[in-house]
């Protein structure tokens, strides 16, 4: 098997650094040497953007916000189910993270970030999401989920504050869909108490195969 090779270095918002490797077609996005995103399979980031589609149905002028980026797929998948009326933000914290996403990771996805209905924001998602509400849907995955986070102070998107202001931030049955390693039942009863009604959806991160997560469809009740 090739060697990995590094494609680039750049400061992680943290004070860590991500490094890009490259081997035989496949991308990875590491910080210490640990795996944050990788090309490798995709299914359930481009799964939440369909769940995301499905619940808004045909919404006018519908107003979507991803957080974050990171390689793209979500917010590909997001673009193919909205029409020509539509406005995506993305927040993304990491500024190397939207400068790769232009090259030399923008074939990934398919160049999402040159659609007109896009806007990037280099910036925390929760202060996009109060900032420029209302939304008709919110998309999350920023971290492993509720319960698994790599950043510490995004505890506070999943905490009953942070799903409080994520349902003051939707417009009247906006949906906010939610990534998530696992299975958290503690986080679907916060959900509940925050006001959403809520399904949940195992989902494999490969075509059929591989290690299974969870999305979260929460609908503003
Ligand atoms: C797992 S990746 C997202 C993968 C993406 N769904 C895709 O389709 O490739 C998580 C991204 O969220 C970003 N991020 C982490 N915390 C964030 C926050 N609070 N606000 C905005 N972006 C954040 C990270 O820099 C990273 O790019």
């Amino acid at each position: 098997m090739k060697p990995w090779e590094v494609l680039a270095r750049a400061p992680a918002p943290d004070g860590g650094e991500f490094v890009l490797h490259h081997r035989d077609g496949e991308f990875v996005i590491r910080v210490r040497g640990q795996e944050l995103m990788s090309s490798r399979a995709h299914g359930s980031e481009e799964a939440m953007a369909r769940l995301a589609s499905a619940a808004l149905g045909a919404v006018p002028l519908p107003r979507v916000l991803i957080g974050g980026l990171g390689l793209g797929y979500t917010l590909r998948a997001m673009l193919e189910g909205l029409g020509a009326d539509a406005q995506v933000v993305v927040a993304e914290l990491a500024e190397a993270i939207v400068s790769w996403n232009r090259e030399p990771l923008a074939h990934l996805a398919g160049r999402p970030l040159e659609d007109p209905r896009v806007r990037v924001e280099i910036a925390d998602v929760r202060r996009v999401m109060r900032s420029a509400a209302p939304w008709h849907a919110i998309l999350l995955d920023v971290d492993n989920g509720p319960a698994a986070l790599t950043r510490a102070s995004n505890a506070s998107l999943y905490d009953s504050p942070g799903l409080a202001a994520a349902h003051a931030a939707l417009a009247p049955q906006g949906v906010l869909v939610v990534w998530s390693a696992g299975p958290d039942e503690r986080f679907t009863a916060r959900l509940v108490h925050a006001g959403f009604t809520v399904e949940t959806h195992p989902v494999r991160a490969g075509k059929g195969r591989g290690t299974l997560h969870t999305l979260f469809v929460a609908r503003r009740r």
